[in-house]
């Protein structure tokens, strides 16, 4: 048996274990999945001893992602882009290697499970904490054609952009995209798609830091949350003629890449989203 978890604190309430045990039941891998609970001040202890103790890999949560990409002695250019990581891989050598499956995640729920394409479409990302920066090199990668990022703090969108404009691998990408840091108030455009990766929604104040003037009709709007935590995003959504979705796929999907990156087997993800939202119902 191979032995994975999920790090982070609070971990409790983390549905990655019943996701990565459907998926070994339907691939045949022969692994475990648990849940390791790290004091704030103790990812690295917490880290060495899991791996001391056998661990072959684990996906890391809130608030460890930037620590983890940090220790990791390898780095993806997704996670290096992100300067954060949501998945480590242990090899025998004690090499620690680190990848962010968060974007392809949330680009494969989009495209394939709600079958909406990005290529040529406007998207706005809200947002520019760690779950903005995450997301922002594969949404580039899937090609829209103005991708604009919007913060409450307008210098943090600013420097996240700046960040992926002067990457040497995105320049290609970014001749077809354009690329733009902007000012919540002053956006005039409408959009097809709009990303909220803002923790606005578990605030008391606006569930929503933009206007309603940002949806196109029938835009998609996507909240990386799910469950209770996406309900204001979706209902604002819904009343403003968009069609909501929430991150559970995202979740499913970004899980999926992970088990490949360990296992070097893709899972039936959709049909584990499926069962999901089912058992939900
Ligand atoms: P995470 O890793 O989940 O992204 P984070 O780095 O703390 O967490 O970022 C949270 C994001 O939500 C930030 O973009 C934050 O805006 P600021 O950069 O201005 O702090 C945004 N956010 C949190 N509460 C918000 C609110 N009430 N209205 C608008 N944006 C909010």
């Amino acid at each position: 048996m191979d032995h994975y978890c999920v790090l982070g604190n609070p971990v409790a309430h983390s549905k990655s274990p019943t996701i990565h045990a459907r998926f070994a039941e339907l691939t045949g891998q022969a692994l475990n999945y648990g849940r390791q609970l790290a004091p704030l001040d103790g990812f690295t202890a917490t880290l060495l001893a899991w791996i001391a103790g056998g661990g072959r890999g684990c996906n890391v949560t809130v608030p460890f992602k930037f620590e983890a990409f940090r220790l990791a002695g390898t780095a993806s250019e997704r996670a290096t882009l992100a300067q954060a990581a949501n998945t480590l891989k242990f090899s025998g050598a004690g090499m620690i290697e680190a990848d962010n499956t968060d974007g392809v995640g949330l680009v494969n729920d989009i495209q394939l499970n709600a079958g909406i394409s990005l290529a040529g479409r406007d998207i706005l990302l809200l947002g520019a904490g760690g779950a903005a920066a995450g997301v922002l090199g594969p949404l580039l990668a899937a090609g829209p054609r103005r991708l604009v990022v919007t913060n409450r703090t307008h210098a943090k969108a600013l420097d996240l952009v700046a960040r992926h404009d002067s990457h040497p691998s995105l320049r290609t990408l970014l001749q077809k995209t354009e690329l733009l840091a902007q000012e919540q108030q002053g956006l005039e455009v409408d959009f097809d798609v709009i990303v909220n990766a803002t923790a606005s929604s578990l605030g008391g104040g606006e569930a929503v830091p933009v206007s309603a003037r940002v949806l196109k009709p029938g835009a998609l709007a996507y909240d990386m949350m799910y469950g209770a935590a996406a309900q204001r995003f979706g209902d604002w959504a819904l009343a403003h003629g968009a069609v909501p979705r929430d991150g559970l796929g995202m979740l499913v999907e970004q899980a999926a890449e992970s088990f490949a990156f360990w296992r070097g087997v893709r899972p039936p993800s959709a049909q584990v989203l499926q069962e999901m939202r089912e058992a939900n119902a």
